[in-house]
């Protein structure tokens, strides 16, 4: 599928993503939390479900953040505002790119490549906000979109 159509497909959704859910259950296994910045919500099955803010050519815009916290500050890892573009050429597929609000000056970021089944891989850019702990290539949770919800 080529990634006009791939992206296409789902104009008007929300994205919904776990991001990884190994390191969900890390951050909330040692007492630490996970929490969701507005209009992002937390799914009933844990998730983060970012709506979307703006459309403009193919490349989809959500808003809303999320924060990871654990071990008396030490580990903090935010991200807000993720958005999907377009890969053009042979492969297809999109980056994810997010705002990294985990350190005193808040920066764009690739986080991940999403290939056209779904699959996301962990970004080069974004190893440092994992603090060096995945390697690049990881294997981040596959995202998903869904209808927004009533009144949203
Ligand atoms: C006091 C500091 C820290 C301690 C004691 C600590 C301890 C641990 C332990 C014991 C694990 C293995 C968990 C398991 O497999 O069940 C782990 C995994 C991990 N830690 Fe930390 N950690 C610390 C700081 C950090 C920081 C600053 C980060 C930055 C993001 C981080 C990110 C991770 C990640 C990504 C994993 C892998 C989670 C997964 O399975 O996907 N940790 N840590």
């Amino acid at each position: 599928m080529r990634t006009e159509e791939w992206v296409g497909q789902r104009l008007g959704t929300d994205l919904v993503w776990g991001v990884r859910e190994t390191f969900l259950r890390y951050v909330e296994g040692v007492g630490g939390a996970v929490e969701v910045v507005s209009p992002a919500v937390r799914t009933p099955e844990g998730a983060v479900r970012f709506p979307l803010s703006r459309e403009t050519s193919g490349q989809l815009e959500f808003s809303g953040g999320v924060a990871f916290r654990a071990h008396r500050g030490a580990l903090h890892v935010s991200f807000s505002d993720p958005s999907l573009e377009p890969v053009h050429g042979a492969e297809g597929g999109a980056l994810l790119t997010v705002t990294d609000t985990s350190t005193g000056s808040p920066a764009r970021i690739v986080l991940a490549t999403v290939d056209v089944a779904g699959n996301v891989a962990l970004a080069d850019e974004a190893l440092a906000l994992f603090d060096f702990q995945y390697p690049a290539g990881t294997a981040l949770d596959p995202i998903a979109f869904a209808d927004p919800l009533p009144g949203g």
